[in-house]
């Protein structure tokens, strides 16, 4: 018994798919949002801040070509979304990749995943308070109202003490959310509705002035422009996965979670191009065209240069103090309810789980998350609060993708509504783009992760790991007849072969970069290693296709055992083939190609010229 709880046994426990909906029929969350509240829940915490500010850094990065960078910041959002997609359909609970972790990687992964929520749901509610602010400054000045500087900002922006607007929006929220989650989903609703029709009446004024010569020359800073201005737009994408976190609220969640995680991405992908076309085509496209206006109400100042008349840019700057609200409340509701999956894990105190018998709301839970979150929206910068919320956000995306790979190894029985096609590529695929955006933050933002890592890692080890209520032993390997039955359902083939393609490619890639020259010995020796790298993952990814065939071979002859045992190792092969030379290549084009030292370049001029930028 002891090795049951030794220390390696502890941190890899898992909480079984099933287990993980236990009690929520005791006592727990009320089931009461079907499938548009989810839909609009989703809407609601994606379009915030971001949409309003963005384009003030991102055209000048990037310039007309910024529609690519929003199409690729929300490619790389889609394949995680197809992950969050699977496994929301598959563990239907409240905690999002939380629980999704639990039930895959193993205890220690799960709580880092929470730890990396508590940035992308509570650091950045900070974040969007914080950006209510400006905006509400913004609409009041159409009055004449100005909020003292001291109090509108914090310590160390344009003469700030402490951010009072920011803090109001929060506590704001936190009594909504105390009243009820049905109650303030249908706030949402209304909201959401309000701001894309503010969103969509920017483009119809913006369009009356459209000029589509502003859209030449398209690439004016070339493709490094692009990916620095997508790492910049990924902000305004994050809040896709917060359906998922309403797993237990949702009256069918194995149907409508994916469906609206999926529906929300394509709905704002849209309205977000329309936006930043409408932009370009009434200001410009060109960086000259962008210098010396106000970043900060991008939207508003468009819509007064098109109509000079001063209702417009109000009407847009109520739409944006309206959405940020909404993306506030979402968000928050978020935080709590992974706080609260934490605590019923025994991860957190109790105090996180306790839920109040007349509102059916967690309300300690809630008070501390709003105290903490006020705290850092009072005296933490945007641009700050708003890295730290991408750089946590992307790091739980890996997880997620490598979490869908792991739960089909391990449970290939358990009903999946919707399935990541192409296993094990897309997951890759999606992992590997989150790496890639994560390169292009700020070294400063990754000097605070880690630190934020280490302290989590730090609670863990002290509290969570001995408090856990997750059952001691790894539940046993489902019956090897059942996985051969199921393993093969999800041919691991396709994906594999079309993953070596693109792996050939990056070996193509590598050579070419070898043989033109303008490399210095260093770089050189970089592409040749990665060259290498590629040979050794096409090797091993045939490896790993002969032991899926062998292990349907020894299947059909009635080793169900060598069977089973052969297809998992199969997968585990190849998704190792092709993660190693991905990884590579993104290390690679981290410190061997000359875009990647301008694009850095690119990207401190725009932050010392604009310091109060979100991303
Ligand atoms: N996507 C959210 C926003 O743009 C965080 O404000």
């Amino acid at each position: 018994m002891s090795n049951s709880t030794s220390f390696s046994h502890q941190i890899r426990r898992i909480k079984p798919a099933d287990h993980l909906t236990d009690g929520s029929d005791h006592g727990g969350l009320k089931r009461s949002m079907g499938f548009l509240a989810l839909l609009m829940f989703s809407v609601g915490s994606i379009v915030g801040t971001g949409i309003f500010v963005i384009l003030g850094v991102a055209i000048p990065k990037a310039g007309p070509a910024v529609v690519i960078s929003f199409a690729l910041a929300a490619v790389t959002c889609s394949f995680s979304a197809l992950a969050y997609a699977e496994l929301a359909g598959s563990i239907p609970v409240s905690g999002s990749s939380y629980s999704y972790t639990y039930a895959t990687l193993g205890e220690m992964l799960a709580w880092i995943v929470g730890w990396c929520l508590m940035l992308e749901y509570g650091v950045s509610v900070s974040a969007v308070a914080v950006g209510w602010g400006q905006y509400l400054n913004e609409f009041l000045s159409t009055f004449g109202i100005s909020i003292p500087a001291a109090f509108a900002n914090p310590p160390g922006e344009g003469g700030g003490v402490f951010n009072v607007p920011a803090v109001i929006v929060v506590l704001a929220c936190m009594f909504l959310l105390l009243r009820g989650a049905s109650e303030s989903a249908k706030v949402n609703t209304a909201m959401v509705f309000l701001k894309i029709g503010i969103l969509l009446f920017f483009c119809v004024v913006a369009f009356t002035a459209f000029d589509g010569s502003n859209f030449n020359p398209f690439l004016p800073l070339g493709i490094a422009g692009v990916s620095a201005a997508a790492g910049q737009v990924f902000f305004s994408y994050i809040g896709f996965d917060a359906a998922s976190t309403a797993g237990e609220e949702a009256k069918n969640p194995k149907r409508d979670l994916p469906r609206a995680i999926i529906g929300s991405l394509i709905v704002v992908t849209i309205l977000y191009v329309l936006v930043a076309v409408a932009a370009i085509g009434a200001r410009g496209g060109q960086p000259s065209d962008w210098e010396g206006k106000d970043s900060e109400a991008v939207l508003s100042s468009i819509a007064a240069e098109v109509t000079g008349s001063s209702w417009a840019p109000a009407l847009i700057a109520v739409g944006a103090v309206i959405s940020i609200f909404s993306v506030v409340l979402v968000t928050m509701y978020g935080q709590t309810r992974i706080l609260f999956a934490m605590g019923r894990d025994g991860l957190l105190p109790k105090a996180f789980t306790k839920v109040s018998a007349r509102t059916q709301t967690p309300v300690t839970n809630t008070i501390i998350v709003a105290i903490v979150i006020s705290i850092l929206a009072a005296f933490v910068p945007l641009g700050q609060l708003a890295e730290a919320t991408s750089i946590g956000t992307l790091a739980a995306f890996v997880v997620v993708n490598f979490g869908v790979i792991a739960l089909w190894m391990a449970r290939p029985e358990l009903e999946r509504t919707f399935r990541v096609p192409l296993l094990p590529l897309f997951p890759i695929v999606g992992a590997i783009l989150c790496l890639f955006l994560i390169s292009n933050l700020d070294v400063i933002t990754w000097i605070v992760f880690f630190i934020w890592m280490a302290v989590g890692i730090a609670l863990y080890l002290a509290y969570g790991r001995r408090h856990s209520n997750a059952p001691a032993e790894r539940p046993g390997e489902i019956p090897a007849e059942i996985a051969v039955a199921k393993l093969p359902t999800r041919s691991i083939k396709p994906g594999t072969v079309i993953g070596m393609v693109l792996v050939a490619g990056v070996g193509v890639y590598a050579a070419d970069r070898l043989i033109s020259g303008g490399v210095n010995a260093f770089q050189a020796g970089v592409w040749v290693v990665l060259i290498a790298v590629v040979l050794g993952g096409l090797w091993y990814a045939l490896t790993g296709l002969r032991e899926e065939s062998a292990g349907r071979a020894a299947a059909a002859a009635g080793d169900q055992e060598r069977g089973a045992q052969l297809m998992r190792k199969a997968i585990k092969t190849t998704t190792l083939a092709l993660v190693i030379p991905a990884l590579a290549l993104v290390l690679a084009v981290l410190v061997a190609t000359p875009e990647r030292a301008d694009a850095e370049r690119a990207n401190e001029s725009a932050a010392t010229s604009a310091p109060a930028q979100v991303g």
